[in-house]
């Protein structure tokens, strides 16, 4: 037995409109400066006033986001006492504002530690959450997980916590806010989405729902990403990117992302890297790592993906069609700019060396690391990223 767990999701231009039908008269926004200095914040506040709501808005949300900062919104949020919580940006807004609609509906929890699957919450008692995305690849619209950074004895960790009843009410995917984004965050941002997909897709985890969305959302991919980095205006590509952004939150959601966001999550934390750059990154050698396993497994997997979305003929064996999709994937980071080593991305090798214990740490103590298809442990760990620094074929 299964479960499948989705918002209601509002999807295509002029989506936003939907706002007025939700119940709720007082919204408090949760959003990044960047969003309010771009003035996608002013979109939706004019909705909501001339839908009648009264708003309040905590707007500073930044990258990579802090648990203190769930907990200065979380104050915020008590004293204005909303019925209606709204994330306005991309996943950290979205991940911070899950973290303050718990503790706005548990006002005796203190932390972040209680979000855990284990945990009884009730949400929506007080407030609905409605999540708006601007950008096209974190998926948070759609999932249970709450990612934040906590700082501890000068360290920082990524802290990777989550619980169904933290899914928004609704997910609102109007293709007027990611139209903003300029071309490397597009990039960066559309290959989170990827990453989810294809980890999502050979996950122990995957079930046949999670596949379904993960399937479409890699074909969308391809086919729109490079039109939405190039030309960011084209609505068209960018309402397919928005949406299947949301269709790989929905499969990940629905299965677990694997050891490509383990690392990935290490390299936010430890190099601060941006999340979709770090993603884009550990992707292929995620791939070719485990193809090459000894168990069949995400070969026959990736092989059915690969023939899928037509990039391998049906009548190529599962090894020859899983390659070709890391190939594709690889032509993908070229077509779009996305840094493909972490040389390119600026990393000094030392930076990488003195860092490598505290990396491969994080990812032995990540849960998405459990989901892999092929047993990982410290000393693979460190031969990856080792590959990755020259963005070196993973022969192992
Ligand atoms: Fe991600």
């Amino acid at each position: 037995m299964w479960y499948f767990y989705s918002p209601i999701l509002v999807f295509g231009e002029g989506a936003l409109d939907h706002l007025e039908n939700i119940e709720g008269k007082k919204c408090f926004i949760i959003t990044d400066p960047c969003i309010k200095k771009h003035g996608l914040l002013d979109i939706l506040t004019k909705k909501l006033d001339s839908s009648g709501k009264k708003w309040e808005a905590f707007t500073e949300v930044e990258p990579d986001p802090s648990e203190n900062t769930i907990y200065k919104a979380a104050e915020q949020c008590k004293a204005y006492e909303p019925d209606l919580i709204i994330a306005l940006g991309g996943g950290s807004s979205i991940d911070v504002a899950k973290g303050v609609w718990v503790l706005y509906e548990h006002p005796d929890f203190t932390n972040v530690d209680e979000i855990h699957p284990f945990q009884t919450l009730h949400t929506g008692r007080k407030a609905k959450f409605v999540a708006i995305p601007t950008t096209s690849g974190t998926g948070a619209e759609a999932t249970w997980a709450v990612i934040v950074t906590r700082e501890k004895d000068g360290k920082h960790s990524k802290l990777e916590q989550g619980n169904k009843a933290v899914i928004p009410t609704y997910a609102i995917l109007d293709p007027v806010f990611p139209r903003e984004m300029p071309p490397a965050l597009t990039a960066a941002t559309g290959f989170d989405a990827l990453g989810h997909s294809v980890e999502g897709f050979i996950s122990t985890w995957q079930n046949p729902f999670s596949d379904a969305y993960a399937l479409h959302a890699i074909r969308l991919i391809f086919e729109y990403l490079p039109q939405a980095v190039k030309k960011g205006d084209d609505l068209k590509a960018r309402e397919h990117m928005h949406n299947a952004a949301t269709m790989a939150g929905l499969s990940f959601g629905n299965s677990q992302v694997i050891m490509g966001h383990g690392m990935a999550h290490a390299l936010g934390a430890v190099l601060h890297i941006p999340h979709g750059n770090a993603v884009g990154l550990c992707l292929p050698s995620t791939m070719e790592y485990c193809l090459n396993a000894e168990n069949d497994a995400a070969r026959k997997r990736l092989g059915l993906v690969a023939r899928s979305v037509g990039v391998a003929d049906w009548k190529d064996d599962d090894r020859t069609a899983a390659k070709k999709l890391v190939d594709r994937v690889k032509w993908l980071q070229k077509e779009t700019g996305l840094p493909n080593s972490l040389k390119a991305l600026g990393v000094p090798r030392e930076d990488l060396d003195r860092n490598m214990d505290a990396l491969v740490e994080q990812c032995m103590e990540s849960p998405s690391t459990v989901m892999t298809p092929r047993e990982i442990g410290i000393e693979a760990f460190k031969k990856l990223f080792d590959y990755m620094y020259s963005g070196k074929r993973v022969d192992f």
